[in-house]
């Protein structure tokens, strides 16, 4: 009997066995989920379906990255000259020329300011507010011109100073009186400052170079704005305040801290 019942077991397992379908023609049994039936043939479309959709969003964001394959392009590209630079990259000739106007026109406007400064100094003049807000503004402007030398120098461009212009020396008016007649210039100086910039800005959205849009627009564009606003606050107390005892009440302001801009 158990011998019997021994064999019985081995023939009940192989007839099992043999109840059980191969796996390869259990596969639809077995891919039969709550009444959905995924036949090979649409996994395999599954595949195909996605390999091209992942093709089609590299071709679309052209981010797809192949190191090794990749670097090896990438290093027939980068100079071996000493003199060239090996940080250049998408940074054309024209942008570099323009940045290094600009550089001059922030050294032009820095050198105007601190004529008026030296002037303002004077021991017959004797404005000292006046004297201590131009030397500052001239200092500004010195820091934007090496702030984009720097930046010249990141890209990979060579910084090529200019010729700067003779500022004037004098800016006593008949009419409007020196301090007036010099915020006014200085508001001028920042109008033009200003424009040279959205120039410098147009030129780099002309050329793709959305690096050099975003080093303008977060490192100057706003604060030149404010220098607009705050100069021209200035010329309109000046205009109001005349050319007499009201000027000195506003050079103490501007020596005191400023408190009306
Ligand atoms: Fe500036």
């Amino acid at each position: 009997m158990l011998l019997g019942s021994s064999s019985s077991i081995y023939a009940s397992l192989s007839d099992r066995a043999k109840l059980v379908p191969s796996l390869s023609s259990s596969a639809p049994f077995f891919n039969s989920v709550k009444g959905v039936r995924f036949s090979r043939r649409n996994v395999g479309y599954g595949v195909v379906a996605m390999a091209s959709k992942e093709a089609k969003n590299q071709q679309v964001l052209d981010i797809a990255f192949e190191p090794f394959e990749e670097v090896k392009k990438e290093l027939l590209v980068i100079p071996t000259l000493p003199h060239a630079s090996l940080a250049r990259q998408k940074y054309s000739d024209q942008c570099e020329a323009a940045l290094n106007a600009q550089i001059n026109v922030e050294y032009n406007v820095s050198y105007v300011y601190h004529a008026m400064y030296a002037y303002f100094d004077r021991d017959n003049v004797a404005l000292k507010g006046l004297a201590k807000f131009f030397k500052e503004s001239s200092v500004e402007e010195r820091q934007h011109a090496e702030m984009m030398m720097e930046y010249q120098n990141k890209r990979g461009g060579r910084v090529q100073l200019q010729t700067m212009l003779m500022p004037f020396s004098e800016f006593d008016d008949e009419e409007k009186g020196d301090a007036l007649h010099a915020m006014e210039l200085a508001l001028s100086l920042e109008r033009l400052n200003n424009e040279k910039l959205l120039n410098l800005h147009s030129l780099a959205n002309e050329n793709n170079d959305v690096q050099l849009v975003d080093f303008l627009e977060s490192t100057f564009l706003v604060g030149q704005v404010e220098d607009i606003k705050k100069i021209s606050e200035y010329v309109a107390q000046l205009r109001r305040v005349g050319k007499g005892h009201g000027v000195w009440h506003f050079d103490q302001m501007l020596l005191n801290g400023d408190v009306a801009a």
